[in-house]
């Protein structure tokens, strides 16, 4: 194997820069070249492949973002614009591809390879931790510590002022970093896209925490639940309570900032994996985190539809108990 490409897809999360990294040094030893392609798949759509050398490499494990950029690419998801893309990695010899990013990724890789791309390996890159069969997605354990540590500061002045807050964290799809940095911090209740919201149970546990004596309040509201998002929750709870609130929408910040140990260990050993991987005649598959060891998840499996810890679905439920 002589060469090999690496792509960062969809949302960016802290971490892809560490296994780039991590790919670019193995490759490297092995005496493969690695080519970046540019915001994702939109570099193999129009040719935007740089290549990857040692000094591109150095000095980025503790960045966030991606040095490769990413995006979100329309053009890849019609059959013209895939074709250009196969013609693209045949122009610059690509033999193998590492994929990294979230679930649009996965089914990226899936159809680039049924339609006769290179061999694949995806890397789970999404600060929204839902995607099958692996405990953790790179950029993760970055964005729960960056909403906990947002939680943290909020109840400082929650507490003072003896005010409730509505904290709404990022996961259109996915509750998973509302209920970590919810339980991680706190907060009295958290609600999630995956569970049904009880408006009117919510409002009474917010009341019975206050009326035995909780001045201050933290609700943790993921994005997409159907409530509406945080402020939309925090003026029906008004309606029913008459309780004044405050909130903060977290946003971006989850997703920037320097990874965490965790995730750049991560990320570092699933870098190597991948390229370890393509060498050995191994595709088809993304490579998942699950009790500290490697796992190869089907492409087909990884994107299928993802179910919260069972524990920590229960012990958010406590809450409202
Ligand atoms: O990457 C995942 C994610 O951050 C989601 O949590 C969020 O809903 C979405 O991306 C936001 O996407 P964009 O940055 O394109 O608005």
């Amino acid at each position: 194997m002589k060469t090999i490409a690496i792509l960062t897809s969809g949302g960016d999360a802290p971490g892809m820069n560490a296994a780039i990294r991590a790919a670019s040094r193995i490759a490297r030893h092995n005496g493969i070249k690695l080519l970046g392609s540019r915001h994702g798949f939109r570099g193999l759509v129009d040719a935007v492949i740089i290549e990857i050398d040692r000094e591109s490499v150095s000095n980025i494990i503790h960045r966030g973002g991606s040095i490769l950029r990413s995006s979100r690419c329309d053009k890849f998801e019609t059959p013209k614009g895939r074709e250009k893309a196969l013609a693209t990695c045949d122009r610059h010899g690509i033999e193998g591809l590492i994929l990294i990013g979230g679930d649009g990724t996965m089914r990226g890789a899936v159809d680039l390879e049924n339609e006769g791309g290179p061999p694949s390996v995806g890397l789970p890159g999404t600060i929204d931790n839902d995607i099958a069969g692996t405990d953790h997605t790179i950029g993760f354990d970055t964005a729960v510590n960056a909403a906990l540590e947002a939680i943290d500061r909020i109840r400082d002045t929650a507490e003072t002022m003896e005010r409730m807050f509505f904290i709404e964290t990022m996961g259109r799809h996915s509750g998973a970093i509302a209920l970590a940095a919810g339980i991680g911090g706190g907060s009295n209740v958290v609600v999630v896209p995956e569970t049904k919201t009880d408006i009117e149970g919510i409002a009474k546990k917010l009341q019975s925490d206050r009326d035995s004596g909780a001045q201050s309040l933290i609700v943790v509201v993921a994005e997409g639940d159907e409530s509406g998002g945080a402020y939309k929750l925090a003026e029906k709870i008004r309606k029913i309570t008459g309780m004044d609130s405050r909130v903060t929408v977290l946003g971006h910040i989850q997703r920037g900032g320097n990874p965490t140990a965790n995730d750049r260990i991560i990320a570092t050993c699933l870098g190597v994996q991948a390229v370890e991987d393509l060498m050995d005649g191994r595709h088809g598959h993304m490579l998942g985190w699950k009790c500290e060891k490697f796992v190869r998840i089907p492409f087909r499996e990884a994107v299928t539809d993802t179910a919260l810890p069972d524990e920590i679905v229960r012990h958010a439920a406590t809450m409202l108990t």
